[in-house]
């Protein structure tokens, strides 16, 4: 990890923010120390656009919405979301498999970082990543939280998105049989 340099103290660690947010990314899943890992400080402050899929009331996407200070952050959720309404926060509705959904909320903008966390079913984890990888921006990252079978499909899944990197945390830090898989996009400026 290459932190050092670029460490902002305003900057809080991902866990402090989930769990300030009372989501359940840290207190259940310990993904806190994952996402620290990968987003540097650097990579935070630059990231224009973000993404979660799967919102319910919307702890998620205020988590996001501090640990990228700059970005817009884009929600898309089957269910209306109750969430606040507020700067660089923004809420579409729409089936996470519906491929116009997913399109309508991309808008034609290229993102630094999606996060699916949605019916955490494989299919509908396979078809939101087919929709969705071509506007990750080289250098950017796709994550899917608590994804089933992960080790029986890995390989598919790098094997399908070449030059993908695919990194999955089961054990002490992914929180057990629920896996943080992380893909990041080759090519860009690594920040
Ligand atoms: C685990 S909750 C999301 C929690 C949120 N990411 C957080 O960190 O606070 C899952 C959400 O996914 C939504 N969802 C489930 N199936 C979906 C689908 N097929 N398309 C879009 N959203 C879906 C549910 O409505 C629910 O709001």
């Amino acid at each position: 990890m290459t932190r050092a340099k670029t460490n902002d103290p305003a900057m809080r660690d991902c866990g402090v923010i989930f769990d300030y947010y009372d989501t359940d990314k840290n207190k259940f899943h310990s993904y806190g120390p994952a996402y620290d890992s990968i987003l540097t400080h650097e990579f935070r402050r630059s990231a224009r656009n973000v993404m979660e899929v799967g919102i319910a009331d919307g702890r998620g996407l205020l988590s996001w919405r501090e640990i990228f200070p700059g970005a817009m952050c884009v929600g898309l959720d089957k269910e209306p979301c109750n969430c606040e309404r507020g700067p660089r926060l923004e809420f579409h509705v729409g089936d996470q498999g519906d491929r116009g959904a997913c399109l309508r909320a991309v808008a034609d903008r290229q993102f630094d970082f999606i996060c699916e966390d949605a019916s955490h079913v494989l299919a509908n984890n396979l078809l939101t990543l087919f929709y969705l990888w071509p506007f990750i921006r080289p250098g950017g990252y796709y994550v899917i939280e608590e994804m089933q079978d992960v080790t029986q499909y890995r390989d598919n899944v790098e094997q399908l998105f070449y030059g993908a990197r695919l990194l999955d945390t089961v054990g002490p830090v992914g929180g057990g049989n629920e896996p943080l898989v992380i893909l990041h996009k080759s090519g860009g400026k690594r920040k």
